[in-house]
């Protein structure tokens, strides 16, 4: 078929000081595609849909059908939309600027691997690829066929198109070529500290106690210092107000100090954010504690559900507060002198994260709408080895896993 025009196959590798930025070129596909023009379904009509999102019924459903993502996660695009109209700006992503894939019946083929050098990234490459095996199998209906590349690193490369566009799990404010996916976290991190996604969710709703029944104080927990880390830790030091530690690792679970699972951050009302040698992972967790979450702003990196984040207004979601912590103890005092204020926060952000955005259906709903916007804009992949017929590119995922 035409479908199928030769090309060179790249693979890209890309070293950032010293580290090994790992790329994974992963395909997939539908049947239907080959047969017509039918792949994802055209514009649903969610005026039509007399299905509404039910955070009990629906947020571990990763199978949601297009109509039920858009008419749930109306807000969630766009850093997608943004990706797609840089893309517009700066030419179809092309087989050179972005690594290579192929697939069909909805499985993942695995082009090429690089970097997994280091076991936690190894883990963090299987955990994206889990992930979107999970999105892709239980959802029922065509997927575009795409090829594209990942990169699992806490800091995305910075080297702009031919060679750089791929997926990342951040990216600062100029780094617009990256286009961000899901937090490896939403399959599972740290296994024994903080695991997989839905036994914290199950762990926060076990542990859940009324907002004015929480510990009064706020809590934060972390391990590698950064200036803004060690800020935190000088004027926090003997408040009453806090309950701020360094965690100091061991491999040795009985050797170590300061640990905190994360579900139980949630025992507190408030919780602080901060970033680390890039994003922070933790974000996600805390927007799930029914507490209010106090981020230091400008934050340098950003993920993909960062703008649905409100700092004022009725419907604000978290607690903004200057990234050297200066006005933190006021802030504090505030809120606890306005525990109603306080409240109302906590309560917006279980709507906004906890039973709507960072559910797991979201998240699944992601990983596709991600697909279906880079097919739109991107070329067309090649299925079989340049130069010889009917020798498919890769390797299963099932095969590689
Ligand atoms: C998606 O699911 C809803 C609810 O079951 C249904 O009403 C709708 O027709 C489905 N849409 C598509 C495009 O399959
Ligand atoms: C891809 O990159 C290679 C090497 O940089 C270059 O020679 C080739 O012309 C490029 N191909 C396309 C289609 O841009």
């Amino acid at each position: 078929m035409a479908l199928w025009r030769s090309h060179q196959v790249t693979i890209i590798a890309v070293f950032i000081v010293a580290i090994i930025v790992l790329f994974v070129g992963v395909y997939y596909n539908s049947p239907y595609r080959f047969a017509s023009s039918q792949a994802w379904p055209k514009s649903p009509a969610y005026d039509a849909l007399s299905w509404t999102f039910d955070p009990v019924r629906d947020s571990r459903r990763y199978g949601l059908n297009q109509s039920q993502c858009n008419a749930a996660f109306a807000k969630l695009w766009p850093e997608l939309d943004r990706a797609g109209h840089h893309q517009d700006k700066t030419g179809k992503i092309t087989p050179n600027s972005s690594s290579i894939a192929w697939s069909r019946q909805g499985t993942l083929y695995v082009l090429e691997v690089k970097g997994c050098t280091r076991s936690d990234f190894r883990e963090r490459s299987n955990a994206i690829l889990l992930s979107i095996h999970r999105a892709l199998i239980a959802y029922p209906d065509p997927v575009p066929n795409i090829e594209f590349s990942f990169n699992i690193e806490d800091i995305p490369n910075d080297e702009e198109t031919p060679t750089g566009i791929t997926w990342a799990l951040t990216r600062r404010e100029d780094q617009q070529h990256l286009w961000l996916m899901p937090d490896f976290g939403y399959w599972s991190w740290l296994g024994d500290v903080v695991g997989s996604y839905e036994r914290v969710l199950d762990k926060i709703a076990e542990g859940e106690r009324l907002f004015m029944e929480k510990d009064q104080r706020a809590v934060w927990r972390g391990a590698g210092l950064n200036e803004q880390r060690k800020t935190l830790l000088e004027i926090s030091k003997g408040r009453s107000w806090a309950d701020i530690e360094l965690i100091v690792w061991d491999d040795d679970p009985d050797k170590r100090k300061g640990m905190l699972p994360i579900h139980d951050h949630c025992r507190y009302m408030f919780v602080i954010h901060t970033e680390g040698r890039s994003y922070s992972g933790r974000l996600k967790y805390l927007l799930n504690c029914g507490s209010v979450v106090i981020v230091p702003e400008p934050l340098t990196w950003m993920e993909y559900f960062h703008h649905l984040l409100i700092p004022d207004g009725p419907r604000q979601n978290y607690v903004r507060v200057k990234a050297d912590f200066s006005d933190l103890e006021e802030k504090l005092n505030y809120y606890l002198s306005h525990l109603d204020e306080a409240q109302r926060i906590a309560d917006n952000s279980v709507a906004t994260f906890r039973e709507r955005y960072l559910t797991p259906a979201a998240q699944a709903c992601y990983w596709r709408k991600l697909f279906e916007v880079w097919a739109a804009h991107s070329f067309e992949p090649e299925m079989y080895q340049k130069g010889k017929e009917k020798v498919w590119r890769g390797i299963p995922f099932e095969t590689y896993m």
